[in-house]
């Protein structure tokens, strides 16, 4: 079987086809990064006009990896939610339109359910192995953080979330009090491999505290409260320093919760997923703390970590199987419901 996923619902316009078994036959990623630097962050009216201009040529190279193209496909996953609502519409019209015009079934696919199956994908030269069902997930993403009990792609549970920003945010928010850029996530982890990480003390978010919550607020305030102290830091070994220490406090709350959730749930696999887990200080720090716990630590490739389309193609290639088909009257969700616990699927 070979499914075709479609992701648009934030900055990237993805396609990629993927089989049953998680092979990656194509996995196309067009970012939008030049369009929304100037911002900051991203623009959903011009990320919506972005997808438009990039997502057929996305799909067409794509299909063009397989042998006889467009005919070797057999059924089209996208995301329909959550993400940005105009952002999401361009996806989600595409692959009707093309289910349509090429009489192929048609799935829709949550994106944080393709985040926490997205360890299952297998790119060429990779032999990582792969979980077993049941596995507790972290995913941390710019919109989300909470851990996940997923039992089989069609029995997952959240088990604790943040109280108020995502990690990924608040890395954001971070590299622009420092004036790093966007998206900062990536250049704080840089700068942090060169700094101290014990040279500034931050609070450490709810890592005394019971529970499978996170906080990230109070934290990204410290720091907004250290720049007004102490000015912008414009010696590039303050910055490392800032950001080690920053990286260093936010990773411990993750893994130590990570872990705590491996325990409450009596499961021995750990699973990283979103933005975040491209993140060298978690990836780091949680496989210490997994080995010491006796947790087999399953990180995924950094191509899977960040939106993708494959994770989608994947998760559709599952829901297919199973028999899930959605039609015409597929729409678009910007939100989950805000549960505090509960089933996802
Ligand atoms: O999963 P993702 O690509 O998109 C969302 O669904 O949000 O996650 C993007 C987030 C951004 O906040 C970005 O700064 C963060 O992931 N990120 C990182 C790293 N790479 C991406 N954060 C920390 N360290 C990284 N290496
Ligand atoms: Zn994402």
């Amino acid at each position: 079987m070979h499914v075709l996923g479609i992701e648009s619902s934030c900055d990237e316009t993805a396609a990629s086809v993927v089989t049953l078994n998680g092979d990656v036959l194509s996995d196309v990623v067009a970012s939008q990064v030049e369009v929304h630097t100037p911002y900051g962050g991203v623009v959903p009216e011009l990320a919506s006009r972005a997808h438009l201009h990039a997502i057929v040529p996305v799909i067409e190279e794509a299909v063009a990896a397989l042998p006889r193209g467009f005919d070797d496909v057999d059924a089209i996953a996208v995301t329909n939610g959550p993400g940005l609502v105009g952002a999401l519409f361009v996806g989600v019209q595409t692959a009707k339109a093309l289910a349509f015009a090429r009489n192929l079934p048609l799935v829709g696919v949550d994106h944080l359910v393709g985040h926490l199956l997205a360890v299952h994908l297998r790119r060429a030269n990779e032999s990582e192995a792969k979980p077993d069902y049941p596995y507790v997930a972290l995913l941390a993403s710019g919109g989300h953080t909470a851990l996940y009990e997923v039992k089989s792609p069609f029995d997952i549970t959240m088990i604790g979330q943040t109280r108020d920003d995502a990690a990924g945010e608040a890395f954001d928010k971070v590299a622009k009090l420092i004036g790093l850029g966007y998206p900062g996530g990536p250049l704080v982890d840089a700068l942090a491999a060169k700094g101290d990480p014990k040279s500034i003390v931050l609070p450490r978010p709810m890592i005394g505290k019971k529970g499978l919550e996170f906080s990230f607020s109070g934290l990204k305030t410290a720091v907004a409260q250290w720049v007004a102290r102490n000015g912008k830091p414009t010696s590039e070994s303050v910055r490392a320093d800032l950001c080690a220490s920053f990286q260093a406090v936010l990773v411990e709350a993750l893994v130590t919760k990570s872990v705590a959730a491996c325990e409450a749930y009596q499961t021995r696999r750990l699973v990283l997923a979103g933005g975040v887990a491209a993140n060298r200080g978690l990836r780091e720090r949680a496989k210490a703390s997994c080995d010491a716990a006796g947790i087999t630590l399953y990180v995924p490739a950094m191509a899977s970590c960040t939106d993708n389309a494959a994770m989608i193609a994947y998760t559709g290639a599952q829901l297919f199987h199973a028999g899930k088909r959605d039609d015409a009257s597929l729409s678009v969700y910007g939100r989950r419901p805000d549960v505090r616990r509960g089933k996802i699927v």
